[in-house]
């Protein structure tokens, strides 16, 4: 484990031989990375939220394969049963991002079409996914910051920032491309119970000299009937086909809310967070984490009086989001025919 310089916002570092993961955990106090050499390490570090966000999650969750590769393919005779194992193993890890699912076919497609060098095929297949994440964030921010003209103030959700991603950030994307245009005032909610907002949101905004206002979640409401906001900004974890989007829990309540007062939502992913083969957002599996994440531990003398709901997304339906901004382009008014139309776009 190593101390990094913390003006350089990176999840993930690969070494050629191994996955270094930023401990997000330990973060905004400590700057320590963990280093993998195998697909279960990797598998864990994405269960225990040391990387999460999901593009975050599908990138690693690549590097998780080539590892396998690198330790079974010189190993065994049996290595490609053994990498399409661990391919299940890390598909166990998360369930409601779908960039975990998308990378990891595109990992094992490059796998079945290359026979001569497989670890080759491997890295390389996965510093793409890695690399095409950033140039669409980098695009996302500047369609997004078009949306964002003349706007003074914008509220996000959760962590979408570099730490979620390969670099740059979707929701965050935008509002570092838009303030580079012209500042603009953002406002944070903390994100209970995990506190992404405060630790990873407000710090990563910090490193990058952006003023960001840190609000309580149950604050949106009443900041909304101030004015003070005009856009609500999320990322997502899954955009079914019609446009219902998984994001973090109180997404959806935020949506609501802005309806009630008038405010509009964003929300931005790349198109490798649409699952086309999902008709809407009512089969989207939703990840309920331990009730240990909500519930003080004085509580475990109650155990069967006292218990927590911990559910981690939530869908937030399309006829409640304004634009869904992709690389892709820009879907607006989503209700009206979904996102289908991006799939075949350039
Ligand atoms: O539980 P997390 O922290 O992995 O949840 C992250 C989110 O919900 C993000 O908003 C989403 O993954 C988009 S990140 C660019």
């Amino acid at each position: 484990m190593t101390e990094q310089n913390p003006l350089t916002v990176q999840a993930l570092q690969w070494t050629g031989t191994s996955l270094k993961v930023l401990d997000q955990r330990k973060l905004p106090e400590h700057i320590i990375y963990d280093e993998y050499t195998d697909a279960a390490g990797v598998t864990e570090a994405i269960a225990s939220m040391r990387v999460r966000g999901a593009p975050a999650i599908g990138i690693a969750a690549a590097y998780g394969v080539v590892l396998s590769v690198i330790e079974h393919y010189t190993s065994s005779s049996h290595w490609r049963q053994q990498v399409n194992a661990d391919v299940e193993m890390l598909a166990q890890s998360r369930p409601t991002a779908v960039n975990l699912f998308w990378a990891l076919a595109q990992m094992t497609d490059a796998l079945d079409h290359e026979h001569d060098n497989p670890v080759a095929a491997a890295q390389s297949c996965a510093e793409k996914i890695h690399a095409d994440d950033i140039v669409a964030n980098l695009a996302m921010g500047e369609l997004g910051a078009d949306l964002l003209r003349g706007v003074k103030g914008v509220l996000t959700h959760c962590n979408t920032g570099a730490l979620a991603t390969g670099g740059h950030g979707t929701a965050l994307g935008v509002i570092r491309s838009s303030y580079r245009r012209n500042p603009i005032n953002v406002y944070a909610g903390e994100t209970r119970p995990w506190l992404q907002g405060v630790r990873l949101t407000v710090w990563e905004l910090a490193q990058d000299n952006i003023p960001v206002t840190l609000i309580a979640d149950s604050a949106a409401a009443w900041l909304m009937k101030t004015g003070a906001v005009e856009w609500v900004i999320v990322g997502a974890d899954r955009i079914a086909a019609n446009g219902d989007t998984a994001n973090k829990i109180g997404t959806y309540s935020l949506a609501v809310l802005a309806k009630r007062h008038g405010v509009k939502v964003m929300v931005v992913a790349p198109t490798t967070t649409i699952d086309w083969n999902m008709a809407t957002g009512e089969h989207i599996e939703i990840e309920q984490r331990q009730q240990s994440e909500l519930l003080p531990e004085c509580y475990n003398q109650y155990q069967g009086v006292v218990s927590a709901w911990n559910p981690v997304f939530d869908v937030t339906p399309a006829e409640l989001i304004d634009a869904i901004v992709t690389e892709r382009g820009v879907v607006l008014n989503p209700a009206a025919h979904g996102v289908g139309g991006l799939k075949h776009a350039v």
